[in-house]
């Protein structure tokens, strides 16, 4: 296994270019999905692939069709009658290395718990379909997803002979939330829910985003100058945009793999958010993306305001794109619109896309929006990719009747089927990370039906991480509340 490990890290390392190429962070989703995994270490030795068959359409019984979905196990530290804890997989490949480490192996061991991992149907290995046409992206929703989690905990359940433990569910990220929902749509399979950093409530435009991006920033030993140096950055950068000589200064100093189009809208609209990447990605996994995969490893939010804030690096403009170039390791830039629309249109699972783009960019664009735009002058990114740029895309990349009104009524589904913030199900523990941008989406109250653990100063799904020396006070008395309150259910 060891062997099979090492190549996929030598697979990812050849593939880190392409990354860099195709735009490593868009719409608040980093190409692997938006939960890291913890190190990468030497002497893991990881457990094999195991298969599950699973239906196609559960919601459509005169449908027979099935496919194989993947999941692992770790049985190590269970003794008869111990809990099972069951880890949802999300919008990336399911990485193996949660099964030997993580915040829940810990609490594994002290309750003697069973481990489970089950991948998301349509990414990573489990491929319900043929390949990825707008036709069989019908059957990729979170409904489906939380059939399958039901599915199969009800199978598995009964041959490994678990049906009658008491089973937990957990999640980071958008798995997250489907912890919550699981345990809100199928409350007799699991006595309690761990949904950390979940966007439970849906929302078409999602600015909120980049106002706590700006938040974080502030939080930089360099204070608000970090700020003001993008914004007078962007100034700069609105300003050469309005003629074909400050499109080429544009290519140039910020390495772009094409000359910039300054008279097309989307170009200009993709090039804007591509540089406001770089900062809504360190921001997102601040201090809790080491060894993760094409993640930034010790770029901080320090390090980024450190470029911005020094003038020994020359205009605010220069630091912006000195950012840049940090964190696409001397690669080209590539802001094209055309090339991403291409890219993302690709439906054979080996494509790019196939990582995991293409499928959650149609969850959002068919149940979540979270467009992470400009739409709001509390950030310095500037004005120009709003609203109506996520919906091009969607349209661009899927079909015409992908639009506003379709992306706003399957929003507004998820939030009448699942009740939003107003989530009624108890036994769910929200923990959520003030520096973290999707807190703004996420359950800041605890009610007495279930609790929210603020973690003052850490990022996205920081609680899952395994334990480190450096942690602040605060997440260790996190991981600690989170604990307990497992005991409490499973002593109930
Ligand atoms: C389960 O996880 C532990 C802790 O990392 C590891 O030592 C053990 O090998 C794992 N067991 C299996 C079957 O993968
Ligand atoms: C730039 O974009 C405009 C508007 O989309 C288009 O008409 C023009 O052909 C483009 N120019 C180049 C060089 O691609
Ligand atoms: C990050 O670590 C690498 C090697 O460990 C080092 O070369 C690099 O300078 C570090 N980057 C920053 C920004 O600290
Ligand atoms: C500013 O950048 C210069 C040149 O890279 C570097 O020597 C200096 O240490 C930086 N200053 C700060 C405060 O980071
Ligand atoms: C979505 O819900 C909002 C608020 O309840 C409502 O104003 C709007 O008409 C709905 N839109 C669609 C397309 O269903
Ligand atoms: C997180 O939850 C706590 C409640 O425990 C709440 O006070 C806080 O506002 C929430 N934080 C954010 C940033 O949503
Ligand atoms: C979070 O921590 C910072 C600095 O450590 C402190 O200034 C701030 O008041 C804290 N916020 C909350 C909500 O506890």
């Amino acid at each position: 296994m060891a062997r099979i490990l090492q190549k996929s890290v030598f697979i990812l390392a050849v593939l880190l270019p392409l990354i860099s190429a195709f735009g490593r962070f868009k719409h608040g989703r980093p190409k692997h999905g938006m939960l890291g995994a913890p190190p990468i270490k030497e002497k893991y030795n990881l457990p094999p692939n195991m298969w599950f068959e699973q239906k196609l359409d559960h919601f459509n019984d005169a449908d027979l069709r099935t496919w194989n979905q993947r999941f692992f196990i770790n049985s190590t530290f269970y003794t008869p009658g111990g809990p099972v804890f069951l880890m949802i997989g999300g919008e990336g490949e399911a990485n193996p290395v949660w099964m030997v480490d993580g915040a829940w192996v810990e609490y594994a061991k002290e309750m003697n718990a069973f481990l489970i991992m089950l991948e998301h149907r349509f990414y990573g290995k489990s491929h319900p379909t043929e390949d990825m046409s707008v036709d069989n992206l019908q059957y990729l929703s979170s409904e489906q997803a939380l059939a399958d989690l039901a599915h199969f905990r009800t199978v598995i359940g009964q041959q490994m002979k678990l049906d009658k433990n008491k089973w937990i569910s957990f999640g980071g990220s958008y798995p997250g939330s489907l912890s919550a929902w699981f345990r809100l749509k199928y409350p007799h399979l699991v006595v309690g829910a761990i949904a950390t950093s979940a966007p439970v409530q849906a929302q078409l435009d999602f600015p909120e985003y980049l106002t706590v991006v700006r938040d974080s920033l502030a939080t930089s030993r360099v204070g608000s100058k970090c700020n003001d140096a993008i914004q007078k950055a962007t100034n700069d950068i609105d300003i050469l945009m309005m003629h074909m000589t400050g499109w080429q200064t544009l290519t140039k100093i910020f390495n772009l793999c094409s000359p910039l189009n300054g008279s097309s809208i989307n170009d200009v609209a993709n090039f804007y958010e591509t540089i406001a990447g770089n900062f809504m990605e360190i921001v997102q996994y601040n201090k809790d993306n080491k060894g993760f995969e094409g993640g930034s490893n010790n770029v901080t939010i320090d390090t980024l305001c450190d470029i911005m804030a020094n003038e020994s690096l020359g205009t605010e403009l220069s630091r912006y794109a000195a950012v840049s170039a940090l964190l696409s390791d001397g690669e080209c830039v590539d802001a094209s619109y055309e090339k991403m629309i291409a890219d993302m249109r690709e439906t054979s699972w080996d494509s790019e896309a196939g990582v995991g783009g293409r499928q959650w960019t149609y969850q959002t664009c068919t149940e979540f929006g979270f467009y992470q735009t400009t739409d709001t002058d509390q950030q310095p990114f500037g004005q120009h990719f709003p609203l109506s740029f996520s919906i091009q895309m969607c349209e661009d990349i899927y079909g015409k009747q992908f639009n506003k009104t379709t992306n706003q009524a399957g929003v507004n589904f998820t939030n009448t089927n699942y009740g939003g913030r107003e989530i009624a199900a108890y036994n769910i523990v929200f923990p959520n990370g003030s520096i973290d941008p999707w807190h703004a989406l996420g359950i800041t109250k605890s009610t007495d039906m279930y609790s929210a653990i603020f973690i003052n100063g850490t990022a996205h799904c920081a609680n899952m991480y395994p334990p480190s020396p450096d942690d602040p006070p605060q997440l260790t008395q996190a991981r600690t509340q989170i604990k307990d309150t497992i005991q409490k259910w499973l002593s109930q």
